[in-house]
């Protein structure tokens, strides 16, 4: 089941997006969040921050597990994603960084590195809640349009329109990587509640595709349909082509 809630602008999207979190981590203190990385989460982590600087959250006993990692980053690597959640989240609250993984992008051996991380995964006996972005292909993680759900962690090449993307994050074209690592969508819908962030008129399509369109692994995001436990966040902009369905 999809539950929308619709928000005035970025601000509103992301302090709703935080209340969501936070109050799991007042309910549940060793909770296991899902987390991404992306543009779109970055004002809810802020939000996270705020909320343990001014004493509502602690995240002590917090443990979490990221979406994804670009393959061939290291961790000191400004783009790697392991340096952006210690950049926007982990540095800034008092988690124990050992309780925190990224999928290890050094890790040279594909088939070893998705491997391990669905060990980790596994080890974390079940994800609380799952934070998403969604991509303007509807890619989930980076579970790009395929013609298949792929369950598990995987290597994948990159949708050209990705790497386009993440283009203007790279001073040369060449660095820009071309493959990730991604947790599975299995992974994805065997979480017990899943948070969709979505803002401005870019996503307008994609959410209406997504969410109103038909279940197809080339909208990956369109899996969503059929999890029990669904919240999609978003601004006015992003829902301004199914604001007079919901
Ligand atoms: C990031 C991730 C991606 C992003 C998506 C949207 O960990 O998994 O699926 O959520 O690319 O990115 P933004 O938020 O930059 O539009």
């Amino acid at each position: 089941m999809i539950r929308f809630i619709c928000t005035k602008d970025y601000d509103d999207m992301s302090r709703k997006a935080a209340n969501i979190i936070g109050s799991l981590i007042v309910s549940k203190p060793n909770c296991v969040l899902g987390l991404a990385t992306g543009s779109t989460p970055i004002g809810a982590y802020a939000r996270l921050v705020e909320g343990y600087e001014n004493g509502d959250l602690d995240f002590s006993a917090v443990k979490s597990v990221n979406l994804d990692e670009y393959r061939g980053l290291t961790h000191d690597n400004d783009q790697s994603y392991y340096y952006f959640m210690n950049h926007h989240l982990f540095s800034k609250v008092n988690i124990d960084k050992n309780n925190t993984y990224v999928p290890d992008g050094t890790i040279a051996d594909a088939e070893e590195a998705c491997k391990q991380y669905d060990e980790i995964v596994a080890s974390m006996g079940g994800v609380d809640l799952q934070l998403l972005g969604m991509g303007h292909n509807g890619h989930i993680g980076f579970n790009e349009p395929n013609d298949v759900f792929v369950k598990g962690t995987n290597c994948v090449n990159l949708a050209q329109s990705t790497i386009d993307a993440n283009a203007r994050f790279f001073e040369k074209k060449e660095d820009v990587p071309t493959q990730a690592y991604t947790m599975g969508i299995q992974t994805i819908m065997n979480a017990k509640k899943i948070l969709v962030v979505v803002n401005g008129e870019g996503k307008a399509d994609i959410v209406e595709k997504a969410f109103f369109g038909d279940v197809t692994p080339q909208v990956p995001a369109s899996i969503l349909q059929f999890h029990p436990d669904v919240i999609v966040v978003g601004d006015e902009a992003a829902f301004s082509k199914i604001k007079n369905r919901l």
